[in-house]
């Protein structure tokens, strides 16, 4: 493993020179190679065009985001869509995931849709399209409209057709030049951090507001799946997961991690691949649920999207709604700059993990490394250690293809630096610096390499 054993907080591996690549040689020659942003975090122009407001921001504008930051401008995407489409096409991708802003085509979540909204994914797409790029369209990255999350949001059933309808408005527009749709991105989390953990708005009724929660969005995602499927000719279809091993943070801690695995991992993908709940949260689920459902939320689909970028450490807490949360890592665990624990093995295991499980191609659909990236005197940005994470990553994921996993494609979280949620513009996920104060890009040590790997894939025979 090049990733140095017990660095510090900022571990940037000197072990190998930057451009050396990781072995590629198990993954398919058809491999596809992409990035993804989402909406809430590149779009800005939050109120512009008749886009109405979504929860996160009225998390902004209330100040309710640790960083105090808002999405109001974020990388100004809206009006630089082709700026940000030339610099793609400079890193080579073959594939570019982007979310659909529901709050921007229909502003009350319902009803009467806009316009001006529909038309800007209209001009994005047809762009992306024109630089040789295939669209992957992601419908819910966490960017709610404000007006169904005052009629209760997820915890609603009614919130079920609203998402169907929306899928179908965007499917009608979009499905003769976009194939790829995925539902929605990592539905465990924003679930959990809105419901389950305690302090999410819509909380009131405790615990069982989250299991109403996940069992509608496993609804909404078989609904969406159908609409979609009636619509679109040639569609390819799948879900967007984030699954992390959960590793007990001490011995005592195992009951712990069962249950975060529980949540954090397996009440989205059993249902929607398997058709089935989890045992242990059966019960919890079995009052929301009606004659039928479970064949409702299993519907087919076509690939299993997996996010992906470090274990969690569970630890039992007896005062914490769910019983655990989140422990210690053992001491020396390498930590990017952001603390998030740098062990390549978890992904390449992870893969084997669901492609065994749930027995679906697998596409991995963010992977990344979060930092405080800063320009050098020269204006160049040396990310290193963004390099040697990838690098460690896109090996795993080659023994995991070794290992027998069906992995068909990879894409780097992000594109650009962008609004991280609750830690706002601080942290860095680009392959691409923006500077907030311009909006000047600038592509990073890891952009270059990124498109050098992918050069050198492609020109595998
Ligand atoms: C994932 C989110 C994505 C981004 C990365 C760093 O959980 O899907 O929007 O914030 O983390």
């Amino acid at each position: 493993m090049p990733i140095g054993e017990g660095a510090s907080h900022s571990a940037t591996p000197q072990a190998t020179p930057a451009a050396e690549f990781p072995p590629i040689a198990a993954l398919r020659s058809d491999f596809i190679w992409g990035v993804s942003t989402s909406s809430f975090q590149i779009e800005g122009a939050t109120r512009e065009d008749g886009r109405g407001p979504s929860v996160w921001d009225t998390y902004g504008w209330a100040g309710q985001t640790t960083s105090k930051d808002t999405g109001d401008v974020a990388c100004d995407h809206y009006h630089r869509y082709r700026e940000d489409i030339a610099v793609m096409q400079r890193l080579g991708i073959q594939a570019y995931r982007f979310s659909v802003a529901w709050p921007r085509v229909l502003p009350q979540g319902r009803g009467q849709p806009n316009e001006l909204g529909l038309a800007f994914y209209d001009r994005l797409i047809d762009a992306v399209l024109a630089a040789g790029i295939e669209p992957w369209l992601c419908l819910f990255h966490w960017d709610l409209p404000q007006a169904l999350d005052d009629l209760g949001g997820w915890t609603t059933r009614d919130i079920v057709a609203w998402f169907a309808d929306y899928a179908a408005l965007v499917a009608s527009r979009y499905g003769d030049r976009v194939k790829r749709f995925a539902t929605f991105n990592e539905p465990s989390i924003f679930t959990l951090f809105g419901y389950g953990f305690g302090g999410g708005k819509r909380d009131t009724t405790g615990v069982e507001s989250l299991h109403r929660a996940i069992h509608h969005v496993n609804l909404a995602h078989g609904a969406a799946v159908d609409a979609v499927r009636a619509r679109v000719a040639g569609s390819s279809m799948g879900a967007i997961h984030n699954y992390q091993p959960c590793i007990p943070s001490t011995p005592a801690d195992g009951e712990a991690a069962v249950r975060g695995d529980l949540y954090w991992n397996r009440a989205y993908p059993d249902p929607q691949c398997l058709g089935v709940y989890p045992e242990m949260l059966q019960a919890a689920i079995e009052p929301h649920m009606q004659a039928g459902d479970l064949e409702r939320i299993q519907r087919p689909i076509d690939w299993f999207g997996l996010n992906h970028y470090s274990p969690v450490f569970m630890k039992a807490d007896a005062a914490a709604r769910l019983g655990f949360t989140f422990g210690d890592r053992p001491p020396g665990t390498p930590l990017t700059p952001i603390n998030w624990p740098i062990l390549p093995d978890a992904f390449r295991d992870t893969l084997l993990t669901v492609a065994k499980d749930y027995r679906l191609p697998v596409y991995v659909m963010e992977n990344g490394l979060g930092g405080y990236d800063k320009p050098d005197e020269s204006g160049a940005i040396a990310d290193d250690n963004r390099i040697a994470f990838l690098r460690a990553y896109i090996g795993a994921m080659n023994a995991a293809a070794a290992g027998g996993a069906d992995i068909r494609g990879y894409f780097v979280w992000s594109l650009l630096d962008n609004f991280e949620w609750d830690a706002g513009y601080r942290v860095r996920f680009g392959l691409t610096y923006v500077d907030y104060a311009t909006q000047a890009r600038t592509p990073k040590a890891s952009f270059h390499w990124y498109c050098d790997l992918i050069k050198a894939a492609r020109g595998r025979t």
